[in-house]
């Protein structure tokens, strides 16, 4: 029987959610327990004051430390502490399971700018939000959690059972329901769940499961424990492909060869399997490969006819699938031509780069600093070539050119990845949504 203890300055807030439904009815069983604890009773001031001004200035007040702190410590059993914040772990089924095991939670409502941050030292305080929104006090996000946590106590809903079937509990959203009447304003309830095969039932509305999954919540389905039936739904799905307007342009000229000179640099047989077969994964429209050289551009030439119309294409169809995406420029412009000859519209350029900009010499770029998703945004707007840098990077000159410049990939440390291994991750970071 959970006890929760709430430290709240507006405990008339409670009255009504916690006398309700479910919840009121749960309470009169003594299922579930509540106590108040006002920091105001607790105020030394006249006035009962319990917040105050910021120090370093700024607007808004801050809950003042001491009263709160002698709310908590008037809590006999207080169990785990949690403080309702926006900037929080975020509140999830799981965290509602796991608080679910205990017998008391004292829960801080916020309030004002919010509390003096000097509780946290104090006592051991978890900070728990709910969502990426600023509520005007806790009590609204408290009673999240307690309604989260309190459903899942033995009796408190009708049927047990009700709990264990809902979005979350299995890694996935929940299936749609349907009741009375059988046909609503001319759409009709679906037929297999008129038909009374409970086998049939089951298999509809996990696939239903999975679907809404994909459309409302796909960062889910990356934890999801999936069945080989859930995939073959998943792959079944009409998909929007952002990656057919993004290609990849791998430039061996112009790049920086050191620190002050540019110049051309070698074709890698790797880098060309790999980043094809990286683009034909990511379902990406081309991928161009930039070099002034005629030998060099004639290596490629061969590397192609030998993957896609040569030995090697007719005992791989994966690869030649992979290598017909390839498309040899001997400059830039002349990349970005056939790019724009395929769409029909000019791509928008963006520069990648190891460094982040402004910590060397020779990385002024143009336009936004932009994360994989703002360069996702672009593509569901239309063309986008990402430039590949070898060598040392990108020369100036294409740094110039380009519309926006890409995260580099870790920037914190060392960076120094292959560009197969950065045209990896970027594709993943662009264009990966689950799986
Ligand atoms: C106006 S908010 C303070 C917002 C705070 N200045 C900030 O920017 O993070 C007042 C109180 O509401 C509660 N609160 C607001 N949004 C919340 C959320 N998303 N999750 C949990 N608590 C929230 C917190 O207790 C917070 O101290």
């Amino acid at each position: 029987m959970p006890s929760f203890h709430l430290v709240s300055l507006f405990p008339d807030f409670f009255q009504s959610p916690l006398s309700t439904a479910l919840m009121g009815r749960a309470r009169e069983a003594g299922l579930v327990n509540f106590s108040f604890h006002d920091p105001r009773d607790f105020s030394t001031s006249k006035h009962r004051h319990v917040d105050d001004r910021p120090y370093g200035g700024g607007p808004g007040m801050v809950m003042q430390g001491e009263p709160l702190a002698a709310a908590l410590r008037s809590i006999e059993q207080p169990g785990r502490i949690l403080l309702m914040a926006p900037g929080g772990r975020p509140l999830t089924q799981d965290m509602a399971r796991e608080l679910a095991q205990e017998e008391n939670l004292t829960i801080v409502c916020g309030r004002y700018e919010g509390i003096d941050a000097r509780l946290l030292d104090l006592f051991s305080i978890e900070p728990v939000s709910v969502g990426d929104v600023v509520l005007n006090g806790g009590e609204t996000a408290a009673l999240a959690v307690i309604e989260a946590v309190s459903r899942l106590m033995p009796g408190f809903m009708g049927k047990e059972e009700s709990g264990e079937d809902e979005s979350f509990s299995h890694g996935l959203l929940e299936y749609p329901h349907y009741t009375r009447p059988e046909v609503l304003e001319g759409l009709p309830v679906p037929e297999v769940l008129r038909g009374g095969d409970h086998a049939l039932i089951a298999q509809w509305r996990r696939q239903q499961s999975v679907q809404a999954t994909l459309r409302m919540r796909p960062d889910l389905l990356n934890a999801a424990p999936l069945t080989k039936e859930d995939v073959q739904t998943l792959a079944e799905i009409p998909r929007e492909r952002p990656g057919r307007n993004l290609s990849f342009c791998l430039m061996h000229y112009p790049v920086q060869l050191d620190a002050k000179k540019s110049g051309a640099s070698s074709l890698t047989n790797l880098d060309i399997h790999d980043i094809a077969r990286i683009s034909r994964s990511y379902a990406m429209g081309s991928f161009h490969v930039v070099t002034p050289l005629q030998d060099q551009l004639r290596v490629l030439d061969e590397i192609l006819r030998h993957w896609t119309r040569g030995p090697g294409g007719s005992g791989n169809a994966d690869r030649a699938q992979a290598l017909g995406l390839v498309c040899p420029a001997a400059s830039l412009d002349e990349a970005v031509a056939h790019m724009t000859a395929r769409h029909g519209i000019r791509p928008r350029l963006v520069a990648s780069s190891a460094v982040w900009p402004g910590k060397g010499k020779g990385q002024a770029h143009k336009g936004p600093l932009m994360t994989p998703q703002e360069v996702r945004h672009w593509c569901s707007q239309g063309p986008v070539m990402l430039c590949l840098g070898t060598a040392k990077g990108l020369a100036p000159e294409v740094l110039e050119q380009c519309d926006g410049l890409i995260r580099p990939v870790r920037f914190l440390g060392y960076n120094h990845l292959s560009v197969r291994s950065a045209a990896a991750i970027l594709a993943d970071r662009i264009l990966g949504d689950y799986c």
